[in-house]
Protein backbone atom coordinates (compact mmCIF):
# COMPACT_ATOMS: atom_id res chain seq x y z
CA UNK A 1 0.00 0.00 0.00
CA UNK A 2 1.06 3.33 -0.85
CA UNK A 3 0.42 6.31 1.88
CA UNK A 4 0.63 10.39 2.08
CA UNK A 5 0.75 12.01 5.05
CA UNK A 6 -0.54 15.09 5.43
CA UNK A 7 1.18 17.92 8.35
CA UNK A 8 4.78 18.46 9.23
CA UNK A 9 5.14 18.30 13.17
CA UNK A 10 6.27 15.43 15.17
CA UNK A 11 3.29 14.00 14.84
CA UNK A 12 3.53 13.58 11.49
CA UNK A 13 6.88 12.04 11.78
CA UNK A 14 5.89 9.66 14.52
CA UNK A 15 3.39 8.70 12.04
CA UNK A 16 5.60 8.15 9.07
CA UNK A 17 8.01 6.20 11.45
CA UNK A 18 5.47 3.59 11.93
CA UNK A 19 3.89 3.74 8.40
CA UNK A 20 7.71 3.27 7.55
CA UNK A 21 7.99 0.12 9.74
CA UNK A 22 4.58 -1.69 8.32
CA UNK A 23 5.45 -4.18 6.22
CA UNK A 24 2.34 -3.57 4.09
CA UNK A 25 3.65 0.07 3.35
CA UNK A 26 5.51 -0.05 -0.29
CA UNK A 27 5.53 3.79 -0.77
CA UNK A 28 5.85 6.67 2.37
CA UNK A 29 4.88 10.10 1.26
CA UNK A 30 4.47 13.24 3.18
CA UNK A 31 3.48 16.78 2.61
CA UNK A 32 4.79 18.91 3.05
CA UNK A 33 6.89 17.34 5.55
CA UNK A 34 9.86 18.35 7.79
CA UNK A 35 13.63 17.41 8.10
CA UNK A 36 13.06 14.11 9.85
CA UNK A 37 10.03 12.74 7.91
CA UNK A 38 12.20 13.36 4.85
CA UNK A 39 14.57 10.31 6.32
CA UNK A 40 11.86 7.65 6.28
CA UNK A 41 9.18 9.25 3.25
CA UNK A 42 9.29 11.14 0.33
CA UNK A 43 8.32 15.13 0.69
CA UNK A 44 6.07 17.48 -1.40
CA UNK A 45 5.12 20.53 -0.87
CA UNK A 46 2.01 21.24 -1.12
CA UNK A 47 -0.75 24.13 0.16
CA UNK A 48 -2.14 21.97 3.58
CA UNK A 49 -5.50 23.72 3.64
CA UNK A 50 -6.20 23.10 -0.28
CA UNK A 51 -8.27 20.04 -0.10
CA UNK A 52 -8.26 19.92 -4.00
CA UNK A 53 -4.55 20.08 -4.50
CA UNK A 54 -3.97 17.50 -2.04
CA UNK A 55 -6.53 15.45 -3.61
CA UNK A 56 -4.58 15.69 -6.75
CA UNK A 57 -1.19 15.12 -5.13
CA UNK A 58 -2.57 11.71 -3.46
CA UNK A 59 -3.92 10.71 -7.21
CA UNK A 60 -0.76 11.46 -9.04
CA UNK A 61 0.90 9.59 -6.12
CA UNK A 62 -1.50 6.72 -6.48
CA UNK A 63 -1.61 6.47 -2.93
CA UNK A 64 -4.49 3.71 -1.16
CA UNK A 65 -4.47 6.00 2.03
CA UNK A 66 -4.26 9.68 3.24
CA UNK A 67 -3.76 10.48 6.70
CA UNK A 68 -4.52 13.84 7.36
CA UNK A 69 -2.68 15.08 10.50
CA UNK A 70 -3.38 18.21 11.60
CA UNK A 71 -6.90 20.16 12.67
CA UNK A 72 -6.62 22.88 10.59
CA UNK A 73 -6.83 20.72 6.97
CA UNK A 74 -9.52 18.92 8.45
CA UNK A 75 -11.95 21.72 9.44
CA UNK A 76 -10.93 23.13 5.78
CA UNK A 77 -12.70 19.86 4.62
CA UNK A 78 -9.60 18.37 3.15
CA UNK A 79 -10.53 14.24 3.93
CA UNK A 80 -13.77 15.71 1.92
CA UNK A 81 -11.69 16.51 -1.14
CA UNK A 82 -9.40 13.63 -0.92
CA UNK A 83 -12.63 11.49 -0.26
CA UNK A 84 -14.60 12.42 -2.84
CA UNK A 85 -11.54 11.52 -5.46
CA UNK A 86 -11.89 8.25 -4.37
CA UNK A 87 -9.10 8.09 -2.54
CA UNK A 88 -9.64 6.20 1.52
CA UNK A 89 -8.89 9.31 3.45
CA UNK A 90 -8.17 9.31 7.58
CA UNK A 91 -9.51 11.98 9.04
CA UNK A 92 -12.98 13.23 9.93
CA UNK A 93 -14.65 15.73 7.60
CA UNK A 94 -15.32 19.11 7.86
CA UNK A 95 -18.70 19.33 9.51
CA UNK A 96 -17.30 16.47 12.11
CA UNK A 97 -14.15 18.22 12.55
CA UNK A 98 -16.46 21.48 13.85
CA UNK A 99 -16.04 19.13 17.06
CA UNK A 100 -12.55 20.58 17.59
CA UNK A 101 -13.01 23.62 15.44
CA UNK A 102 -15.84 24.96 17.44
CA UNK A 103 -15.47 24.90 21.28
CA UNK A 104 -19.39 25.70 21.40
CA UNK A 105 -19.91 22.86 18.94
CA UNK A 106 -18.65 20.37 20.93
CA UNK A 107 -20.55 21.17 23.78
CA UNK A 108 -23.53 21.19 22.24
CA UNK A 109 -23.08 17.44 20.77
CA UNK A 110 -21.86 16.59 24.48
CA UNK A 111 -25.61 18.20 26.13
CA UNK A 112 -27.34 16.09 23.06
CA UNK A 113 -24.83 12.72 23.77
CA UNK A 114 -25.42 13.25 27.62
CA UNK A 115 -21.23 13.31 27.95
CA UNK A 116 -19.82 14.54 31.30
CA UNK A 117 -18.27 18.31 30.94
CA UNK A 118 -17.50 21.16 32.05
CA UNK A 119 -20.59 23.25 32.82
CA UNK A 120 -20.31 26.65 30.47
CA UNK A 121 -21.48 29.64 28.78
CA UNK A 122 -21.03 31.19 25.34
CA UNK A 123 -20.53 35.02 25.80
CA UNK A 124 -20.89 37.49 23.30
CA UNK A 125 -21.23 40.16 25.06
CA UNK A 126 -19.34 42.34 27.62
CA UNK A 127 -22.25 41.72 29.93
CA UNK A 128 -22.75 38.01 29.50
CA UNK A 129 -18.88 37.50 29.84
CA UNK A 130 -18.98 39.45 33.24
CA UNK A 131 -22.08 37.33 34.04
CA UNK A 132 -20.10 34.03 33.32
CA UNK A 133 -17.09 35.32 35.01
CA UNK A 134 -19.34 35.55 38.07
CA UNK A 135 -21.25 32.92 38.09
CA UNK A 136 -18.42 30.59 38.13
CA UNK A 137 -15.56 32.24 40.44
CA UNK A 138 -12.26 31.73 40.10
CA UNK A 139 -10.76 29.52 38.96
CA UNK A 140 -11.35 31.19 35.64
CA UNK A 141 -11.47 29.44 32.53
CA UNK A 142 -11.81 31.61 29.30
CA UNK A 143 -11.48 29.35 25.79
CA UNK A 144 -11.35 31.42 22.29
CA UNK A 145 -14.48 29.87 20.35
CA UNK A 146 -12.09 28.93 17.17
CA UNK A 147 -8.69 27.02 16.60
CA UNK A 148 -5.73 28.15 18.63
CA UNK A 149 -3.52 25.55 18.28
CA UNK A 150 -3.64 24.97 22.38
CA UNK A 151 -3.12 28.46 23.12
CA UNK A 152 -6.45 30.23 23.28
CA UNK A 153 -7.39 28.96 26.39
CA UNK A 154 -6.62 30.58 29.44
CA UNK A 155 -6.82 29.49 33.29
CA UNK A 156 -6.21 32.19 35.48
CA UNK A 157 -6.92 33.09 39.02
CA UNK A 158 -7.17 37.09 37.91
CA UNK A 159 -10.51 38.09 36.90
CA UNK A 160 -9.10 41.03 35.41
CA UNK A 161 -6.94 38.48 33.05
CA UNK A 162 -9.57 36.53 32.11
CA UNK A 163 -11.54 39.46 31.22
CA UNK A 164 -9.20 40.91 29.00
CA UNK A 165 -8.85 37.32 27.06
CA UNK A 166 -12.41 36.61 27.04
CA UNK A 167 -12.91 40.72 25.30
CA UNK A 168 -10.37 39.64 23.04
CA UNK A 169 -12.03 36.28 21.49
CA UNK A 170 -14.94 37.09 18.87
CA UNK A 171 -16.94 34.23 20.62
CA UNK A 172 -16.03 32.64 23.89
CA UNK A 173 -16.37 29.71 26.11
CA UNK A 174 -16.24 30.46 29.53
CA UNK A 175 -16.78 27.13 31.76
CA UNK A 176 -16.06 26.03 35.64
CA UNK A 177 -12.86 25.17 36.84
CA UNK A 178 -12.23 20.93 36.41
CA UNK A 179 -9.97 19.44 39.23
CA UNK A 180 -7.81 16.71 39.61
CA UNK A 181 -4.91 15.03 36.69
CA UNK A 182 -5.46 15.25 33.10
CA UNK A 183 -5.80 12.24 30.51
CA UNK A 184 -5.31 12.13 26.89
CA UNK A 185 -7.54 9.45 25.60
CA UNK A 186 -7.28 8.93 21.64
CA UNK A 187 -9.89 6.63 19.95
CA UNK A 188 -9.42 5.14 16.13
CA UNK A 189 -13.30 5.20 15.17
CA UNK A 190 -15.12 4.46 11.33
CA UNK A 191 -17.98 6.40 12.33
CA UNK A 192 -18.91 3.33 14.00
CA UNK A 193 -16.95 1.28 16.01
CA UNK A 194 -14.82 2.54 18.13
CA UNK A 195 -11.34 1.53 18.87
CA UNK A 196 -9.84 3.38 21.99
CA UNK A 197 -5.91 3.29 22.17
CA UNK A 198 -3.49 3.21 25.35
CA UNK A 199 -4.07 6.75 27.39
CA UNK A 200 -1.24 9.05 27.83
CA UNK A 201 -0.57 12.23 29.62
CA UNK A 202 0.11 15.45 28.04
CA UNK A 203 2.67 18.73 30.02
CA UNK A 204 0.66 21.68 28.43
CA UNK A 205 2.64 24.45 30.34
CA UNK A 206 5.32 25.56 29.11
CA UNK A 207 7.99 25.40 32.17
CA UNK A 208 8.54 23.07 34.88
CA UNK A 209 5.94 22.68 37.65
CA UNK A 210 3.44 23.37 35.51
CA UNK A 211 4.30 27.20 35.58
CA UNK A 212 3.85 29.56 32.58
CA UNK A 213 1.60 29.58 29.24
CA UNK A 214 -0.25 26.85 28.02
CA UNK A 215 1.67 25.30 25.23
CA UNK A 216 0.77 22.85 22.22
CA UNK A 217 2.45 20.36 25.30
CA UNK A 218 5.58 19.86 26.19
CA UNK A 219 6.12 16.50 26.70
CA UNK A 220 4.67 13.39 27.44
CA UNK A 221 4.14 10.04 28.71
CA UNK A 222 2.28 6.66 28.46
CA UNK A 223 1.00 4.32 30.12
CA UNK A 224 -0.28 6.01 33.46
CA UNK A 225 0.29 3.78 36.08
CA UNK A 226 -1.61 5.70 38.42
CA UNK A 227 -4.75 5.41 36.74
CA UNK A 228 -8.12 2.84 37.29
CA UNK A 229 -7.27 -0.05 34.96
CA UNK A 230 -11.04 0.56 33.86
CA UNK A 231 -11.06 4.35 33.05
CA UNK A 232 -10.47 3.62 29.24
CA UNK A 233 -14.06 0.99 29.06
CA UNK A 234 -15.52 3.63 31.64
CA UNK A 235 -14.87 6.44 28.66
CA UNK A 236 -15.72 4.54 25.59
CA UNK A 237 -19.19 3.87 27.15
CA UNK A 238 -19.44 6.97 28.41
CA UNK A 239 -17.67 9.71 26.23
CA UNK A 240 -16.64 8.09 22.90
CA UNK A 241 -18.95 6.18 21.71
CA UNK A 242 -22.07 8.55 22.81
CA UNK A 243 -19.73 11.17 20.79
CA UNK A 244 -19.61 9.25 18.03
CA UNK A 245 -23.16 7.57 17.66
CA UNK A 246 -24.10 11.06 18.01
CA UNK A 247 -22.30 12.40 15.24
CA UNK A 248 -23.77 9.78 13.35
CA UNK A 249 -27.19 10.09 14.15
CA UNK A 250 -26.47 13.63 12.87
CA UNK A 251 -25.91 12.76 9.33
CA UNK A 252 -22.13 14.10 10.42
CA UNK A 253 -20.10 11.11 10.72
CA UNK A 254 -16.65 11.10 12.38
CA UNK A 255 -14.19 8.52 10.81
CA UNK A 256 -10.62 9.29 11.71
CA UNK A 257 -9.11 9.81 15.48
CA UNK A 258 -11.10 11.43 18.13
CA UNK A 259 -9.30 12.28 20.74
CA UNK A 260 -10.68 13.02 24.34
CA UNK A 261 -9.12 15.30 27.09
CA UNK A 262 -10.43 14.40 30.02
CA UNK A 263 -10.17 15.73 33.28
CA UNK A 264 -10.28 13.01 36.33
CA UNK A 265 -12.15 15.02 38.92
CA UNK A 266 -13.05 14.14 42.38
CA UNK A 267 -16.88 14.00 40.82
CA UNK A 268 -15.62 11.40 37.91
CA UNK A 269 -14.53 12.00 34.86
CA UNK A 270 -15.43 15.10 32.77
CA UNK A 271 -14.36 15.83 28.96
CA UNK A 272 -12.12 19.25 29.24
CA UNK A 273 -12.08 19.28 24.81
CA UNK A 274 -12.36 17.28 22.04
CA UNK A 275 -9.90 17.00 19.76
CA UNK A 276 -10.62 15.93 15.70
CA UNK A 277 -6.94 14.30 15.03
CA UNK A 278 -3.82 12.82 16.79
CA UNK A 279 -2.78 14.92 19.51
CA UNK A 280 0.65 15.93 19.88
CA UNK A 281 3.15 15.15 21.61
CA UNK A 282 0.95 12.36 23.08
CA UNK A 283 1.13 10.13 19.66
CA UNK A 284 4.46 10.31 19.45
CA UNK A 285 4.58 8.03 23.33
CA UNK A 286 1.29 6.15 21.95
CA UNK A 287 2.71 5.35 18.83
CA UNK A 288 5.94 4.20 20.29
CA UNK A 289 3.71 1.62 22.38
CA UNK A 290 1.76 0.19 19.49
CA UNK A 291 2.45 -3.40 17.91
CA UNK A 292 0.15 -3.44 15.62
CA UNK A 293 0.97 -2.50 12.29
CA UNK A 294 -0.41 1.54 11.26
CA UNK A 295 -1.40 1.23 7.86
CA UNK A 296 -4.43 -1.96 7.86
CA UNK A 297 -6.48 -0.20 11.07
CA UNK A 298 -6.18 2.99 9.57
CA UNK A 299 -7.19 1.84 6.37
CA UNK A 300 -9.52 -0.21 8.26
CA UNK A 301 -11.25 3.06 10.21
CA UNK A 302 -10.86 4.87 6.40
CA UNK A 303 -12.99 2.41 4.98
CA UNK A 304 -15.51 0.95 7.67
CA UNK A 305 -13.71 -1.92 8.46
CA UNK A 306 -13.26 -1.66 11.98
CA UNK A 307 -15.35 -3.96 13.48
CA UNK A 308 -13.90 -7.10 12.21
CA UNK A 309 -10.57 -6.11 13.12
CA UNK A 310 -7.98 -8.02 15.88
CA UNK A 311 -7.49 -6.34 18.85
CA UNK A 312 -4.80 -3.76 19.29
CA UNK A 313 -1.56 -5.43 20.60
CA UNK A 314 0.62 -3.30 22.52
CA UNK A 315 4.28 -3.69 23.75
CA UNK A 316 5.12 -3.72 27.44
CA UNK A 317 7.28 -1.34 29.21
CA UNK A 318 6.91 2.86 28.77
CA UNK A 319 7.44 5.52 26.13
CA UNK A 320 8.34 9.38 27.45
CA UNK A 321 8.70 12.26 24.83
CA UNK A 322 10.24 15.20 25.74
CA UNK A 323 9.69 18.40 23.52
CA UNK A 324 12.78 20.76 22.54
CA UNK A 325 11.38 24.24 22.10
CA UNK A 326 12.63 27.28 19.90
CA UNK A 327 13.66 30.28 21.77
CA UNK A 328 10.58 32.18 23.06
CA UNK A 329 8.13 29.97 22.45
CA UNK A 330 5.17 29.97 22.48
CA UNK A 331 5.05 33.76 22.46
CA UNK A 332 7.60 34.47 19.33
CA UNK A 333 9.53 31.53 18.42
CA UNK A 334 12.77 32.24 16.66
CA UNK A 335 13.50 30.38 13.85
CA UNK A 336 16.32 29.39 11.61
CA UNK A 337 19.04 28.55 14.65
CA UNK A 338 21.09 25.85 13.65
CA UNK A 339 20.17 22.19 15.28
CA UNK A 340 23.05 19.64 16.84
CA UNK A 341 23.57 16.27 17.82
CA UNK A 342 20.90 14.92 15.66
CA UNK A 343 23.81 11.72 15.12
CA UNK A 344 24.98 11.17 18.33
CA UNK A 345 21.63 10.43 19.04
CA UNK A 346 20.79 8.22 16.26
CA UNK A 347 24.60 6.37 16.77
CA UNK A 348 24.08 5.72 20.61
CA UNK A 349 20.72 5.92 21.46
CA UNK A 350 18.48 4.40 18.85
CA UNK A 351 16.72 2.35 19.31
CA UNK A 352 15.61 2.91 22.67
CA UNK A 353 15.38 6.97 22.06
CA UNK A 354 15.16 8.51 18.76
CA UNK A 355 14.26 12.24 17.59
CA UNK A 356 11.19 13.40 16.00
CA UNK A 357 10.91 16.56 14.14
CA UNK A 358 8.28 18.86 14.68
CA UNK A 359 9.56 22.46 13.28
CA UNK A 360 12.82 21.40 10.92
CA UNK A 361 13.97 21.98 7.64
CA UNK A 362 17.00 21.13 6.19
CA UNK A 363 18.92 24.64 5.22
CA UNK A 364 19.02 24.46 1.05
CA UNK A 365 22.50 26.36 1.19
CA UNK A 366 24.43 24.61 4.47
CA UNK A 367 22.64 21.39 4.51
CA UNK A 368 22.34 21.69 7.99
CA UNK A 369 18.96 21.24 9.86
CA UNK A 370 18.03 24.54 11.35
CA UNK A 371 14.85 25.26 13.60
CA UNK A 372 11.80 26.38 11.31
CA UNK A 373 9.03 26.10 13.98
CA UNK A 374 8.16 26.96 17.38
CA UNK A 375 8.32 23.11 18.99
CA UNK A 376 11.33 21.87 16.91
CA UNK A 377 11.97 18.38 18.09
CA UNK A 378 10.54 15.50 20.21
CA UNK A 379 12.85 13.24 21.46
CA UNK A 380 11.11 9.77 22.49
CA UNK A 381 12.72 6.51 24.22
CA UNK A 382 10.89 3.54 25.11
CA UNK A 383 11.96 1.73 28.15
CA UNK A 384 10.55 -1.42 30.49
CA UNK A 385 9.47 1.17 32.93
CA UNK A 386 8.76 5.19 33.01
CA UNK A 387 12.44 5.41 34.67
CA UNK A 388 14.18 3.60 32.53
CA UNK A 389 12.33 5.67 29.39
CA UNK A 390 12.59 9.11 31.16
CA UNK A 391 16.26 8.37 31.49
CA UNK A 392 16.95 7.26 28.13
CA UNK A 393 15.04 10.43 27.02
CA UNK A 394 16.82 13.26 28.65
CA UNK A 395 20.38 10.99 28.05
CA UNK A 396 19.34 11.91 24.30
CA UNK A 397 18.02 15.43 25.01
CA UNK A 398 21.47 16.58 26.52
CA UNK A 399 23.06 15.55 23.59
CA UNK A 400 20.91 18.31 21.07
CA UNK A 401 22.22 21.48 21.15
CA UNK A 402 19.55 24.17 19.48
CA UNK A 403 20.67 27.76 20.78
CA UNK A 404 18.10 29.91 22.87
CA UNK A 405 15.99 26.68 23.23
CA UNK A 406 14.15 25.39 26.18
CA UNK A 407 12.49 22.14 27.48
CA UNK A 408 10.79 21.17 30.42
CA UNK A 409 12.68 18.70 32.97
CA UNK A 410 10.59 17.47 34.87
CA UNK A 411 8.23 15.58 31.99
CA UNK A 412 7.54 12.14 33.74
CA UNK A 413 9.15 12.89 37.08
CA UNK A 414 6.45 12.41 39.50
CA UNK A 415 5.12 9.33 38.20
CA UNK A 416 8.66 8.02 37.50
CA UNK A 417 8.96 8.73 41.35
CA UNK A 418 5.79 6.71 41.92
P1 LIG B 1 -8.09 23.01 25.79
O1 LIG B 1 -7.52 23.73 24.60
O2 LIG B 1 -9.57 23.12 25.91
O3 LIG B 1 -7.56 21.61 25.89
O4 LIG B 1 -7.45 23.67 27.07
C1 LIG B 1 -6.04 23.72 27.24
C2 LIG B 1 -5.69 23.40 28.66
O5 LIG B 1 -6.33 24.34 29.55
C3 LIG B 1 -6.18 22.05 29.13
O6 LIG B 1 -5.34 21.00 28.79
C4 LIG B 1 -6.24 22.27 30.62
O7 LIG B 1 -4.96 22.15 31.19
C5 LIG B 1 -6.71 23.68 30.74
N1 LIG B 1 -8.17 23.69 30.87
C6 LIG B 1 -9.08 23.76 29.89
N2 LIG B 1 -10.33 23.71 30.36
C7 LIG B 1 -10.24 23.60 31.69
C8 LIG B 1 -11.18 23.53 32.76
N3 LIG B 1 -12.49 23.57 32.54
N4 LIG B 1 -10.71 23.41 34.01
C9 LIG B 1 -9.37 23.39 34.25
N5 LIG B 1 -8.42 23.47 33.30
C10 LIG B 1 -8.84 23.59 32.04
N1 LIG C 1 -1.26 17.75 23.09
C1 LIG C 1 -2.42 18.52 22.90
C2 LIG C 1 -2.96 18.51 21.54
O1 LIG C 1 -2.50 17.82 20.66
O2 LIG C 1 -3.90 19.25 21.33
Amino acid sequence: MKVLVIGSGAREHALCRSLSLDPDVSALHCAPGNAGTAEVAQSHAVDVLDGPAVAELAASLGVGLVVVGPEAPLVAGVADAVRARGIPAFGPSAEAARIEGSKAFAKEIMAAAGVPTARSYVCHTPAEIDAALDAFGPPYVVKDDGLAAGKGVVVTEDAEVARAHALSCQRVVIEEYLDGPEVSLFAVTDGETVVPLQPAQDFKRAYDGDEGPNTGGMGAYSPLPWADPKLVDEVLATVLQPTVDELRRRGTPFTGLLYAGLAITSRGVRVIEFNARFGDPETQVVLARLKTPLAGFLLAAATGRLDGEPALRWREGAAVTVVIAAHDYPATPRTGDPVTGLAEVAEQDAPDAYVLHAGTKRDEATGEIVSAGGRVLSVTATGSDLTKARARAYRAVARIGLEGSHHRTDIAARVAEG
